[in-house]
């Protein structure tokens, strides 16, 4: 009989099974979205993350010393010294812009003590100054050319002061050192990094610096400030004044281990430590001239020795900061102006094309299969963070990753690699092949590892990159084949092929 109450009832009934049957199925073949893998941890803070993500910062020394032809100033400089009569902090600012700079870091005051802002607690700045009759403001300076175009700022405030009676006197000099500290933090807005260190005279006064209440300080007033100091808490110094991390160079380390101004961890600061339990990357600080500050008798590096620094520092996952001293006119000179700027343009024209970009690329395995969004083909998009290749969880073998070329040769002597080191930092031991033969083996890659073949330029049909040792399933965000024409490896000429 037709009941059709009675139909529609049985046929929802068996819709609702054959449904739950197709849910179950689809369930155990696995179709969930494919879930982006485990981190290992330690990982990187937000701040921290921004931070590696510049690659190039710039350093401004500027005090005293400028005027008095010296590094380290005594103490005993008279103020009235300090008259950069034409400086345009907008120039260092476009000078920053053109270097491809988004963070700059100025020495607010330096071990002579001498304040480069009006402090409301010594008379020893720029107050005592004829520049400006003595109602100039440097960092205001600054960070009012800094804010006109988009750039950040940092401050290094020298915790070594050789003008200040206070020195030597634990209680009194921690006061007034933090009472500087908190005019600088609360007084010139966001202040993105500042800048701690251990250097010190051999026979100067001893003085144990509150440290930790500096740092607690400066996290309470900013936010989204990094600390740099030889021990973090979230950059640390890379061990040197070259501009060179360890070829091995870890982001993780232990900060138990580490104490500012101590010189036997400078090994452990270049290399880092896969087993640290704390994220904390190094940042390469180096001088554009030999001093710091600007000195008459000197002049700046040649191109070559800042693409090596380059390669040295942002190519082992380290972020490089250039010192470019203004001078006494309270400018930065035009030979220094016009180094970064070729600097600039030639990390832009051997990174501007990618030959990875066109090639078929396998890989060994990829998470969720094909089209689970874990693809090889990640590597050659232009997201270098969260867009990534991650090889299967189940895929025990060593992996790698292989790119052929579709038409004719690749023609490259740099092979640039890249860690999605927002899930942590995981690359132990790895190796380059270009049709068959080895060109380049290392050991970390982090956020950034730069290769600049010795043998010079490679023609190949295949390139392939094995990951043979990692301390969790490896995840490669990036990877460039690229023709530096600045490099001459044993005086080769970039074009004469070797391979
Ligand atoms: C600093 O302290 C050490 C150890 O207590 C001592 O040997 C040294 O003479 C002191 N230096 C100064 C400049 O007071
Ligand atoms: C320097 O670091 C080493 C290694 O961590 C440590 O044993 C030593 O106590 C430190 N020295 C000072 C003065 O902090
Ligand atoms: C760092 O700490 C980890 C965890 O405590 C430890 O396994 C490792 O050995 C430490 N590294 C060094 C160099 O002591």
């Amino acid at each position: 009989m037709a009941n059709p109450f009675y139909y529609s009832y049985s046929y929802t009934i068996f819709l609702l099974i054959s449904l739950h049957v197709a849910a179950i199925a689809w369930q155990e073949q696995g179709t969930f979205v494919t879930t982006p893998p485990l981190p290992i941890l330690p990982l990187p803070s937000y701040s921290q993350l921004k931070w590696q993500q510049r690659e190039i910062i710039m350093f401004f020394h500027f005090g005293v010393n400028t005027f008095t032809d010296s590094e380290w100033g005594t103490g005993q400089e008279n103020p009235a010294i300090f008259d950069p009569k034409g400086l345009n902090a907008a120039q260092w600012i476009d000078t920053a812009v053109q270097a491809g700079v988004s963070l700059v870091v100025l020495t607010a005051k330096h071990h002579d003590g001498f304040c480069l802002w009006p402090s409301k607690y010594t008379d020893h700045s720029v107050i005592g100054s004829p520049w400006k009759n003595g109602h100039g403001d440097v960092i205001q300076e600054l960070v009012n050319a800094a804010k006109a175009r988009g750039v950040d700022v940092g401050l290094y405030l020298s915790p070594w002061d050789r003008h200040d009676p206070r020195y030597g006197q634990n209680k009194a000099y921690n006061e007034y050192y933090m009472a500087q500290l908190q005019e600088l933090v609360n007084k010139y807005g966001s202040i993105k990094e500042i800048w701690f260190d251990g250097a010190k005279g051999s026979n100067a006064p001893n003085m144990t610096y509150d440290f930790s209440d500096w740092f607690s300080l400066v996290k309470e007033l900013q936010s989204s400030i990094n600390i740099f100091s030889d021990a973090g808490p979230d950059v640390r110094w890379v061990g040197n004044e070259k501009g060179f991390a360890g070829s091995t160079c870890w982001s993780t380390i232990n900060r138990t281990a580490l104490s500012i101004g101590n010189g036997s961890i400078v090994n452990y600061l270049n290399k880092g430590d896969p087993k640290g339990t704390d994220w904390l990357p190094p940042e390469c600080d180096v001088s554009i001239r030999t001093g710091w500050f600007w000195h008459k008798s000197q002049s700046p590096k040649q191109l070559d020795q800042l693409l090596e620094i380059y390669y040295n520092s942002v190519g082992r996952n380290c972020v490089l900061l250039l010192n470019v001293p203004p001078n006494t006119a309270g400018l930065i000179s035009e030979s220094d102006v016009q180094r970064v700027i070729e600097f600039r343009k030639a990390i832009d024209t051997i990174f501007s094309s990618n030959w990875a970009e066109k090639c078929a690329i396998t890989a060994s395995s990829q998470r969720g299969g094909k089209g689970g969004g874990f693809g090889p083909e990640n590597v050659v998009d232009g997201d270098h963070l969260w867009t990534y290749w991650a090889p299967s969880d189940e895929y025990k073998e060593d992996h790698w990753i292989e790119f052929k070329s579709l038409n004719g040769p690749l023609i490259f002597n740099v092979v640039r690699i890249q860690e999605a080191i927002g899930l942590g930092q995981r690359i132990r031991l790895h190796e380059i092949y270009a049709d068959g033969v080895r060109i380049a083996s290392g050991t970390t890659v982090g956020h950034k590892k730069l290769y600049r073949l010795e043998k010079g330029v490679v023609q190949a049909f295949c390139v392939r990159i094995e990951i043979i040792g990692s301390r969790a399933t490896p995840l490669i965000s990036s990877v460039g084949l690229h023709f530096d024409p600045f490099w001459h490896p044993n005086g080769l000429v970039p074009w004469q092929v070797v391979h």
